[in-house]
């Protein structure tokens, strides 16, 4: 049986207030985020306004600022803020004994 969640590896091998990327069966990228307060986030690595890589943006507070046109994007719902209008697919995460497990089912979905 296929397990629902994948464990991806330890939560602080990711940078706090930065993110590391991650292949999902070639068909896309996620980007995984760890905030100053130790919660890790995953989302599609794609900016909702043009695709711009959301793992290169600047992490603040529970957002990250997309490196191409400055759109600040929620990394809880994946939604722009502000004005701006779109949705990044984000993908649920579970901390296991400081392991950073993911969703199986909405990675796939993420990474489509
Ligand atoms: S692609 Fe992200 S703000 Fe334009």
């Amino acid at each position: 049986m296929i397990a629902d969640w994948i464990d991806i590896g330890w939560a602080n091998e990711i940078p706090v207030r930065g993110s590391r990327t991650m292949p999902v069966e070639g068909a896309g990228e996620i980007a995984l985020f760890r905030t100053a307060d130790g919660q890790v986030f995953a989302l599609a690595n794609r900016c909702p306004h043009k695709g711009g890589p959301l793992s290169q943006g600047i992490v603040h507070g529970h957002s990250v600022t997309c490196p191409l046109h400055n759109w600040n994007i929620a990394l809880d719902t994946g939604r722009a803020q502000g004005t701006d209008e779109g949705c990044t697919p984000t993908i649920p995460v579970r901390i296991d004994g400081g392991r950073v497990l993911l969703c199986r089912a909405s990675t796939l979905r993420a990474a489509a």
